[in-house]
């Protein structure tokens, strides 16, 4: 299984485990709302490694977003989720 590793600590994925379910297994906030590559909502930014879609999402991403309710982990990866922590909620809109 794949290694991943965020801003706040590292894991292995299990096995037939979305991303999304890791990150929420290992204590990550990420938002979601549909999980299956609809809403954007997941969205985190891809540092090193690579993904790939069973499925083509349906929201627009940024070269570097992936979308971790809907993704394939392809290797070993390094991920940031900085902007959906709640440290840097207040600073977004103000
Ligand atoms: S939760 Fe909607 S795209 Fe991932």
């Amino acid at each position: 299984m794949h290694r991943v590793v965020t801003d706040k600590k590292s894991f292995q994925l299990e096995p037939n485990e979305t991303l999304l379910e890791a990150l929420e297994r290992t204590g990550h906030k990420v938002e979601y709302q549909c999980r299956q590559g609809y809403c954007g909502l997941c969205r985190v930014k891809l540092l090193s490694g690579s993904v790939s879609y069973p499925e083509p999402p349906m929201v627009f991403l940024l070269s570097d977003e992936i979308l971790p309710c809907c993704c394939k982990v392809e290797e070993d990866i390094t991920i940031s989720n900085a902007f959906n922590s709640d440290d840097l909620t207040g600073t977004l809109f103000e």
